[in-house]
């Protein structure tokens, strides 16, 4: 008996030192000492032993269990600290490597050049405001002239949500919303989104963007609206930038213009840039209709005034010399950071 008691032993022994994880260490426990495990059949053999050897045999096959336990803790706990041993070595931080840089965004060629142009009106005085998109046919076109079957309402196409609201063609809808606010004088830019049925080119695209200006008070005259679009054409391009006024029909303004500044790349010399011109076409303006002043509640013979409407887009282009506007609206991340 105890032989056979030595034999289970090191059987158990020799098996624990091959075990490399805890689920072959439970096996093992379980073919030792478990209910049909070899140590509990030497216990039911037990009534075979003569009953004078019963303690002695008793005894071995408690020590044998307990040495058996006292291996399978041991190898145990050498396993589980291996295991945290190899767990610690793949976690190492390396606290000397260089960080993941985090992108930063910033904002977009459109964004920057709308807010430079506020930031030169606001700084002569003029006030931010901002209008609908989806208008109203009588601020879009009735109350600045353009009745229905007038001819500049198939150059200015749109999408139209029914017969009198449709998406706006142009900023200049804010005028006659603010106007018709009554309070005077006025001194306003308003920037936003405009929407023309334009098939998408490099110059045109469905939606874009445009700045309106508007100015009424007493005696503003021609000369005002000369000298406050010079000024915006130096701060925008630079100091020696020079402008021109070409006469031009806009259908709420008399008279009308359209505004070219000298080509910044050349200096108005002529260049690839400006297409051998030396100018750039970049705003139309004119005075105020007396009539559009009227609709909107203001007395054409105390009052005067003048507007203007700048292409974003455009001033956008020209600024980063980028040749086409399909490139501002695609968001590709490699075109957008480079301004
Ligand atoms: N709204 C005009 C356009 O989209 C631009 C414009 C011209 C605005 C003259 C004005 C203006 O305020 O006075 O073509």
């Amino acid at each position: 008996m105890e032989h056979m008691l030595q034999k289970i032993r090191e059987a158990a022994n020799s098996q624990l030192e091959h075990a490399d994880s805890l689920d072959k260490l439970n096996e093992i426990r379980v073919n030792f000492l478990g209910k049909k495990g070899e140590l509990t059949a030497v216990l039911k053999g037990m009534r075979d032993v003569a009953p004078e050897d019963r303690p002695k045999v008793g005894q071995l096959v408690n020590e044998t269990r307990t040495a058996i336990e006292d291996a399978l803790e041991e190898t145990k706990k050498h396993l589980e600290s291996a295991a945290r041993e190899a767990r610690l070595k793949k976690e190492v931080l390396d606290v000397t490597r260089p960080a993941v840089k985090t992108m930063l965004g910033h904002r977009h060629p459109n964004t920057i050049a709308r807010e430079e142009v506020e930031r030169i009106f606001v700084g002569m005085g003029y006030e931010v405001v901002e209008g609908p998109e989806v208008e109203y046919d009588e601020y879009n076109f009735e109350k600045l002239n353009i009745p229905a079957n007038h001819p500049a309402k198939d150059e200015q196409d749109t999408f139209y949500i029914n017969k009198n609201i449709l998406l706006r063609t142009q900023t200049s809808s804010v005028q006659a919303r603010v106007m018709e606010g009554g309070k005077l004088p006025i001194r306003i830019i308003s920037p936003g989104r405009v929407f023309r049925s334009d098939e998408v080119d490099a110059t045109h695209s469905p939606s874009f963007h445009q700045i309106e200006g508007l100015v009424i008070d007493e005696h503003v005259t021609f000369a005002d609206l000369k000298g406050t679009l010079a000024e915006f054409a130096k701060e925008l391009f630079g100091p020696d930038t020079k402008v021109k006024f070409r006469p031009h029909h806009f259908p709420f303004t008399e008279p009308s213009a359209e505004v070219d500044v000298t080509c910044f790349k050349c200096g108005g010399k002529g260049c690839r840039f400006c297409k051998g011109e030396g100018w750039i076409e970049i705003l139309g303006c004119g005075m105020v209709h007396p009539h559009v002043l009227e609709m909107c509640g203001i007395d054409p013979e105390q009052y005067s005034g003048f507007a203007f409407g700048v292409g974003l887009e455009r001033i956008a282009l020209l600024k980063y010399e980028i040749d086409d506007m399909r490139l501002l609206y695609e968001n590709d991340i490699r075109f957008l950071k480079q301004f």
